[in-house]
């Protein structure tokens, strides 16, 4: 049996790295920099005295075996998760004006959603803006189940609401007392609102039972390179309806992609007929 080393102790060789950028590029899309050895070989370390592994190579061995038990640690490592509740508050009125403008029930995806700071976001906005009754679903979806944990627990430290001001953090939130001082939970109105599921953007069958009108894919096609962009817009685009919006993080832009979405405002983006639907141009 491999002799568990101190992962203080081991280093991440660049051969190991390369495997490393290469795995994670191929099954979950994502391009770590060249310059990120040393953030990779700390994320690892990690896993490597969890799962009492001798050294990086026994690990990269192990996750690229079908079906390996440590590739969702390692992809787990690997993900970069900052977000916070309404980040880019700027999008927010956005999505309550279409919710205004919508007829009927509103099917949302949150795509990358995190911890969950996003998906309550959501729900939030849409309470706000329809009442108690609003007939709107979300599903929150992420590749890493470390994160899906936490966005359904729906627990935070109360310290951490930085983008929600005071009167939301009482409208929506429970706080805590005695063993759970310092701790908010969401409040049941929006816990019925979302469902969580893991979905690998890149790779996994997007199979739902009717189109979304919505969905926010923010901060994680930064982590793409351009085809994968692309693919994950084309694999989007047929998971919504036409004049759907699609919510990007700041800094993306899919104006490359202008058969697929339209720009309507600052990186959001109108989802367009299929093309080849209609035989149209
Ligand atoms: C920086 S966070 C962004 C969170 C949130 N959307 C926001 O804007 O605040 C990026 C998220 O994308 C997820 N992610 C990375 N690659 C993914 C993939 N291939 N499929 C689904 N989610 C992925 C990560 O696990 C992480 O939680």
């Amino acid at each position: 049996m491999a002799q568990a080393a101190s992962s203080q102790q081991v280093a991440l060789s660049m051969a190991d790295f390369e495997r490393a950028r290469r795995i994670i590029k191929e099954r979950a899309g994502i391009n770590l920099q060249a310059s990120k050895q040393s953030m990779v070989q700390g994320r690892l370390a990690r896993v490597l005295r969890d799962h009492h592994l001798a050294d990086y190579g026994a690990l990269l061995d192990a996750v690229q075996q079908p079906q390996s038990p440590l590739w969702q640690p390692f992809v787990n490592a690997l993900t970069t998760n900052l977000t916070s509740f309404f980040r880019e508050a700027y999008h927010f009125p956005m999505l309550a004006d279409f919710l205004k403008a919508h007829q009927g029930p509103v099917r949302i995806w949150c795509s990358a959603a995190s911890t969950g700071e996003e998906p309550w976001s959501i729900a939030m906005t849409a309470q706000e803006t329809l009442g108690a009754h609003a007939s709107v679903k979300i599903f929150a979806s992420d590749i890493d189940t470390d994160v899906l944990r936490t966005a359904q627990a729906g627990v935070y430290p109360v310290a951490s609401d930085k983008g929600l001001d005071e009167a939301r953090r009482r409208r929506w939130f429970l706080k805590g007392s005695g063993q759970n001082a310092g701790l908010m939970r969401v409040r049941p109105e929006l816990v019925r609102m979302v469902e969580f599921g893991q979905i690998n953007l890149v790779h996994d069958a997007l199979r739902f039972p009717q189109p979304f009108d919505v969905v926010f894919c923010r901060n994680v096609m930064i982590y793409f390179d351009t085809p994968t962009q692309r693919e994950v817009l084309q694999r989007i685009h047929t998971c919504m309806r036409p004049g759907g919006l699609l919510f990007a993080g700041h800094s993306e832009n899919f104006s490359a992609h202008g058969d697929l979405f339209a720009l309507k405002g600052k990186t959001v983006y109108e989802r367009l007929p299929d093309r080849t639907a209609k035989g149209a141009v």
